[in-house]
């Protein structure tokens, strides 16, 4: 059995269903379920005995210890966090909570359990830490990308909690010797991506006939991963990381905003041209910058690459174009996201 965190969020839920697509070894998946997880993402498996779902915070140091000691897992995969850069921005509160003092209760129910195991189940015991490339900052355009050892110099408070949990899960190992590995991801998109984020925003305004608002000049650069990617690079690193190691993943697709908004936009008006037969990019609207905003992402996943072996399924074009065509195909999960529909659900299940 494997222990994910936060496993109804986009990337948790993501790797919960290619886990078990893969493999019949059993998934216990604990998800406080923020606006940001939605079982909805999960439905394919809602029947399926090798999913465990339970309701319920990383900060809940009892109740961790408890599923822990219920259920002996072999490794736990921390996904949890609060993600999304605005809303740290306007209420950061929230993401020192879950990111710092969450993963601190985590790592220290994880530490009273792996102290407890005995042999095999002790040396093979993993706790992975799903993190991000923001914890590096930003870079210059003729700045080599990120590698795993760049200083940390998080400049929002989201990507200051990533890097404070980061420094928290590498410490764990230096002084106890707990056995972790840490990723660190470039900017994911794909299926079941809340829109709040740039790509799926901008997919759902654009049907919506919406404006799609762009941040300052657009020339800020992201370097994109199809989601199932970064859950293969986390398979692969769970399996063969070396302990108290980092690893960067990324796939070496740097894009200013705007391309990927014009990318999308293309893509719709093959896919689903609007009525009056002009562009969807008729829609991009500029609008006031983030505060703080980074100007370039990028990820050296030389290491990930060369040392295990791991690369990505995707290019860009390919990966865009699958994830334009889910959303085309989803309707109703958008619609039940964005209507705040499945909220209620969630409150009718769980009050
Ligand atoms: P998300 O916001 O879509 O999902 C987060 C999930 O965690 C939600 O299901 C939420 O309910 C849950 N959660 C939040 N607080 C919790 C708590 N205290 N206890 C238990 N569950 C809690 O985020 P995501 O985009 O899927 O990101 C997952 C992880 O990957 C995060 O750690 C993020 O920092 C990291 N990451 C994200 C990206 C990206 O592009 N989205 C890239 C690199 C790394
Ligand atoms: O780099 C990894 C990170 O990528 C993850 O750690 C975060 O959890 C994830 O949210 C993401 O952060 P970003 O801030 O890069 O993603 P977002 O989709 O919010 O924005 C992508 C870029 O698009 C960024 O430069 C801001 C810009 N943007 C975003 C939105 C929502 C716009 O121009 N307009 C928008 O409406």
């Amino acid at each position: 059995m494997i222990f994910v965190t936060g496993g109804a969020g986009f990337i948790g839920s993501n790797f919960v269903l290619d886990w078990l697509a893969q493999s019949d070894e059993p998934v216990l998946n604990l998800d406080k379920l923020t606006y940001a997880g939605n079982l909805d993402n999960l439905s394919s498996i809602k029947d399926d005995p090798r999913h465990i779902f339970v309701q319920g915070d990383i900060g809940d140091f009892e109740l961790v210890r408890r599923l822990l000691a219920e259920h002996q897992p072999r490794a736990v995969l921390n996904f949890a966090a609060e993600s999304h850069v605005d809303r740290s921005i306007h209420g950061p509160e929230d993401f020192i909570q879950t990111n710092v003092v969450g993963t601190f209760h985590l790592l220290e129910a994880v530490r009273a359990y792996w102290v407890g195991l005995e042999g095999d189940a002790k040396s093979d015991f993993r706790l992975l830490h799903v993190s991000t490339d923001e914890v590096y900052g930003s870079l210059e355009k003729t700045d080599p990308p990120f590698n795993e050892n760049n200083r940390y110099e998080p400049n929002s408070p989201y990507s200051a909690s990533k890097a404070a949990s980061d420094h928290l899960v590498r410490a764990y190992h230096h002084t106890y010797g707990l056995p972790v590995l840490t990723t660190n991801c470039s900017n994911n998109y794909g299926p079941y991506h809340f829109p709040e984020k740039l790509i799926p925003l901008v997919i759902h305004n654009a049907l919506q006939g919406k404006p799609l608002p762009i941040y300052g000049d657009g020339q800020q650069i992201r370097d994109w991963l199809y989601v199932k990617d970064h859950c293969t690079a986390i398979r692969r690193v769970l399996a063969a990381g070396q302990l108290g190691e980092t690893y960067n993943v990324g796939g070496w697709n740097e894009k200013p905003n705007i391309e990927v908004v014009n990318t999308i936009c293309t893509i719709l008006d093959e896919l689903k041209p609007r009525a009056d037969g002009v562009s969807f990019n008729a829609q991009i609207t500029y609008v006031k910058d983030r505060p703080g905003h980074d100007r370039r992402y990028a990820i050296d996943a030389t290491r990930l690459e060369k040392e295990l072996d791991w690369k990505p399924a995707e290019t860009f074009e390919s990966g865009i174009r699958k994830t334009v065509q889910w959303y085309l195909d989803n309707p109703a999960w958008v619609e039940n996201i964005t209507s705040g529909q499945y909220r209620q659900w969630v409150e009718k299940q769980y009050q």
